[in-house]
């Protein structure tokens, strides 16, 4: 046995809980199968501990995380919160002070999975977006004055450094090339009015590829343009690139075309420290406590977490688990349409991934 993965998990709020139960409970059969040990420490952070505490993150908490090997995350957000105050003080603080500067989104639809795109299936809905994770509009700069009255003035800046757009960047390049596909880097940007920043991301974008990426196809749109494309031609992307504000909308808009909140992962990473993996989709209220939410999303965050330590193995076999699941169990991919209920989908992606999927 290899030394113990230390995975640090955070189910959180709302239905957290209930997906990151079925995540572990398929990354321990892709375990067992591969032989790797886990020592999990759950922590909880989340509405309920800052409810009763007032304790949103505390530092000796963020300590024990920066010696884990990864973190598995649930999901962070509740009613009884005002907007914000969760998600800045949890999510958006591990991301900072963890500097996961990457945000790996895959937008892959697997077989048998409802897309609302017209005549696209997994041939043409396979990309890859890496999402700029620690500048951008998400930095905090700015602010208000005059609140309140006619001229309150707000502002909330657009922030990056040459550092954190070429990391990206670069990050970007060398996922492509790994990815080994069509070996084509997107730019999505907005250099036609964002003309300090997007004209940054562009020049090193290029400086960069001329550089040391010749054999990557440089690639670019406005975000808005890529809005279009994303939903005519997607199957015109392979890696996707952009700052942290457009990436999550666009992202949001990826994760419709593979099937949904249900299914969509990512990876917050810090390519030379501590990653954090969940589904990109929240908290879900309305589902809470009923056993209907589909766990999928968090299984497939589990996965990239294992593929990202280093076990590709173990990582395909939880995919190939859930590419049967999803076109040969369930009806849907939406919470209570299922077929199935939140653990019977993580005990048969379980037994799958530990046995292989069945000869059917
Ligand atoms: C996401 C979410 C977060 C973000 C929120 C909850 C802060 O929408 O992970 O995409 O905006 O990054
Ligand atoms: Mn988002």
């Amino acid at each position: 046995m290899k030394k113990p993965l230390r995975i640090a998990v955070i189910p959180g709020d709302g239905t957290g809980p209930e997906v990151t139960r079925e995540a572990v409970k398929v990354l321990q059969a892709a375990a067992g199968r591969h032989h790797l040990s886990l020592d999990l420490q759950e922590y909880d952070f989340g509405a309920k501990r800052y409810l009763k505490t007032g304790e949103l993150l505390p530092d000796s908490a963020l300590d024990e995380l920066r010696g884990c090997d990864a973190i598995l995350l649930g999901a962070i957000g509740h009613p009884d919160v005002q907007p914000g105050i969760l998600e800045k003080g949890i999510l958006l603080r591990l991301r900072f002070e963890l500097d996961q500067y990457i945000n790996l989104r895959p937008v892959k639809l697997y077989p048998g999975v409802w897309t609302p795109l017209k005549d696209k299936g997994p041939e043409e809905i396979d990309y890859v977006v890496v999402r700029e994770n620690t500048g951008g509009l998400y930095t905090g700069v700015g602010g208000v004055s005059m609140k309140g009255t006619p001229h309150e003035v707000a502002i909330q800046s657009m922030v990056y450094t040459h550092h954190q757009v070429e990391r990206c960047l670069r990050y970007a390049f060398e996922y492509c090339r790994r990815r080994g596909r069509t070996r084509t880097l997107t730019l999505v940007g907005k250099t036609n009015v964002l003309t300090f920043a997007y004209d940054l991301w562009e020049r090193v974008f290029h400086q960069l590829g001329e550089a040391e990426y010749p054999d990557i196809r440089r690639d670019y749109c406005h975000v808005d343009a890529f809005c279009m494309w994303a939903v005519k031609n997607p199957e015109w992307f392979d890696v996707v690139v952009t700052g942290n504000m457009f990436g999550d909308i666009i992202t949001d808009l990826g994760a419709i075309t593979q099937g949904g909140m249900g299914i969509a992962a990512g990876g917050n990473i810090n390519p030379d420290g501590v990653s954090m993996f969940e589904p990109i989709g929240g908290s879900a209220p309305k589902y809470t406590g009923k056993n209907v939410i589909n766990p999928l999303a968090a299984i497939c965050a589990a996965m990239m977490m294992l593929d990202h330590l280093g076990y590709p193995d173990a990582a395909a076999d939880i995919e190939k688990a859930v590419m049967f699941v999803t076109s040969r169990r369930l009806k849907s991919l939406a919470a209570g349409r299922m077929g199935y209920s939140t653990t019977e989908v993580g005990d048969m992606v379980a037994q799958y991934t530990a046995e292989g999927p069945p000869e059917e």
